[in-house]
C-alpha cells in the first residue's frame, strides 16, 4: 500500500512480468484479473464515500479525512510470491494475495476506525475473510492499524464475481507514524537501527496516547454542545 499509482504493468518489472505470463499464455486472462481488482476497490471506495456522505451529515464532522487506493505493482506481486516460495499464476495470485486491491482509510479520530468498519460489514454484499484489529493488539514494533480482508461483489456484463479487497483503517497520527517507519525499514543503512526502532516504538504510544485524548477533547465538545 505504500504508493498510490495505477500504472499497471509499466516500467520494468512489468515487462518481466508480461514475459512470464505471456510465456505461459496468461497475460490476457491477468489484465482481466487486474481490471476486476480495480472495479473492487472501487465498489469498497464507493460504499466508504457513501457513509462519509452521510454520516457527515449526522455528526457535522467527517469519518475520515483521506481515502486512498491503490493496485500492487507488478513488481510487488512478482516480490511477494518470490517471498512466500510461490510460483507465478493467475491461480496462485487469486489464492495467495489478498492485497493486490488495496484501501486505505485514514481518520481523524479511533472511535470513526470502528464505526466505519462496522457499517461496511453490516451491509449484505460484503463477506468478511479476514480481520486484524491492530489497534487493539499493536504490532510488537508499535504498528497500529485496523485491517480487513474482505469479498465484495463485482457485476460484469455477463457474470458476477467476488474478489477480495485489502481495507486499511488508521488515525491520521498513526499513519504518519507508518510513513515514517516504512521508510526507515527499507532503508539499508541507517545509523544504529535498534535505537531507532526503540524510539519509533516510544513514539507508537505516544501517538496512541495523544489520539485518545484528542478523542475525549472531542467528545467533551460534543457533550456541551448538546447541552
Ligand atoms: P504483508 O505480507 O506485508 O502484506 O503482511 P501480511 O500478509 O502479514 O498482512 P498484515 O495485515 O500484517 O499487513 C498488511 C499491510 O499492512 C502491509 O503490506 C503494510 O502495508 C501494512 N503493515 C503491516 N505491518 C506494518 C508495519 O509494521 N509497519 C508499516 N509501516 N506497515 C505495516
Ligand atoms: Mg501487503
Amino acid at each position: 500500500m505504500e504508493n498510490d499509482t495505477y500504472s499497471l504493468l509499466s516500467g520494468k518489472d512489468a515487462e518481466i512480468l508480461e514475459a512470464l505470463l505471456e510465456r505461459s499464455g496468461e497475460l490476457e486472462r491477468f489484465r482481466r484479473l487486474v481490471m476486476q481488482y480495480e472495479c473492487a476497490m472501487l465498489e469498497v471506495k464507493t460504499k466508504l464515500d457513501v457513509l462519509n456522505a452521510q454520516l457527515s451529515l449526522a455528526h457535522s464532522r467527517n469519518p475520515f479525512e483521506t481515502i486512498k487506493c491503490r493496485i500492487k505493482t507488478p513488481g510487488s506481486i512478482l516480490e511477494k510470491l518470490n517471498r512466500n516460495g510461490i510460483p507465478l499464476s493467475i491461480a496462485n495470485v487469486k489464492e495467495n494475495l489478498n492485497d493486490i486491491a488495496g484501501v486505505r482509510v485514514i481518520c481523524s479520530f479511533p472511535d470513526d476506525i470502528y464505526m466505519l468498519a462496522d457499517c461496511l460489514l453490516a451491509q449484505d454484499d460484503i463477506v468478511l475473510i479476514e480481520k486484524k484489529d491492530y489497534i487493539k493488539n499493536p504490532k510488537p514494533n508499535g504498528y497500529r492499524s485496523l485491517h480487513l480482508i474482505l469479498e465484495v461483489p463485482i457485476f460484469l456484463t455477463d457474470e458476477k464475481k467476488m474478489m477480495r479487497v485489502e481495507v486499511q483503517f488508521r488515525t491520521i497520527a498513526m499513519d504518519f507514524w507508518a510513513s515514517l517507519e516504512h521508510k526507515i525499514k527499507y532503508k539499508k543503512h541507517v545509523a544504529k537501527p535498534e535505537s531507532i526502532s526503540e524510539e519509533l516504538f516510544y513514539c507508537a504510544e505516544l501517538i496512541a496516547q495523544l489520539d485518545g485524548r484528542m478523542q475525549q477533547i472531542r467528545q467533551k465538545i460534543e457533550n456541551s454542545a448538546e447541552g
